[in-house]
């Protein structure tokens, strides 16, 4: 089990959406929107907003709407972007050098601090400075240095194994692209990426039509 969270998960996971659009009104210097505006174009009801918003306490004013950046501040804070964090990637395969060449993450605060594999002919290249080290010298690494997050892009066979290792030397928070459920303990948080689950989406959004007219035609 996964430490369980206070706030609805579907309210938490489109709380990043508001952000990334706020965002942009803020580039582009708006500096006030109503709710409906706001909800029009995140094609989100304004109520729907508004509930999630009333998870962290009232923003916004009847009438006036929210203020940009106000708002754009307070996600940044509910969202922990005021902070910043160390990561490490295990496994510098396709996957895990590209979220490392990712340098996005560093600008949100992510800071990549080490990248391991199992595989000798990797260790000591480097990826943006980094070097790619022995995943031997994990734990050695990790009681040196301080990280919150692991980043794990390894094979689905070696992914529980190394889980319970990083659990084991204190790690709290797993980002895992590995396709298995992985067991950790309560306290620590795991979140699965599934990029394959988007794009089924999309391929069943492609043949949708097809589908539903057949079942009309089968009845
Ligand atoms: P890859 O084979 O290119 O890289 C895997 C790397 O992990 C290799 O360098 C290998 O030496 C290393 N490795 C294996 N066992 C290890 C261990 N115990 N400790 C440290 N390093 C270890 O594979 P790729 O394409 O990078 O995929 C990695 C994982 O991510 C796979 O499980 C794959 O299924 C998954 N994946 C998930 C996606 C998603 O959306 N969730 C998208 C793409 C890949």
């Amino acid at each position: 089990m996964t430490k369980k969270p206070i706030v609805p998960m579907p309210v938490i996971r489109r709380l990043p959406r508001y952000h990334r659009y706020l965002e942009e009104l803020l580039k582009n210097d708006v500096k006030r929107i109503s709710s409906r505006e706001l909800s029009e174009k995140m094609g989100v009801t304004a109520s729907q907003i508004r509930q999630d918003l009333n998870n962290y306490g009232g923003f916004g004013q009847q009438g006036y709407g929210y203020n940009v950046e106000e708002l754009y501040n307070t996600l940044t804070r509910i969202l922990g972007l005021d902070k910043t964090y160390s990561t490490i990637i295990i496994g510098a395969g396709n996957l895990g050098q590209a979220i490392a060449n990712y340098t996005n993450f560093e600008r949100t605060g992510f800071n990549l601090k080490g990248i391991f594999d199992i595989n000798p002919r990797l260790f000591g290249l480097k990826i943006r400075d980094i070097e790619i080290m022995d995943v031997e010298l994990l734990e050695d690494f990790l009681s040196k240095n301080k990280i919150d997050i692991a980043i794990l892009c390894i094979p689905k066979d070696n992914s529980q194994i190394m889980a319970d290792r990083l659990v084991k030397a204190g790690i709290k928070a797993i980002w895992n692209f590995s396709p298995i459920d992985l067991d950790v303990p309560d306290d620590v948080i795991l979140e699965n990426v599934h990029l394959s689950d988007s794009l089924l989406t999309l391929s069943y959004r492609l043949n949708e039509d097809k589908l539903l007219k057949n079942k009309v035609e089968e009845k």
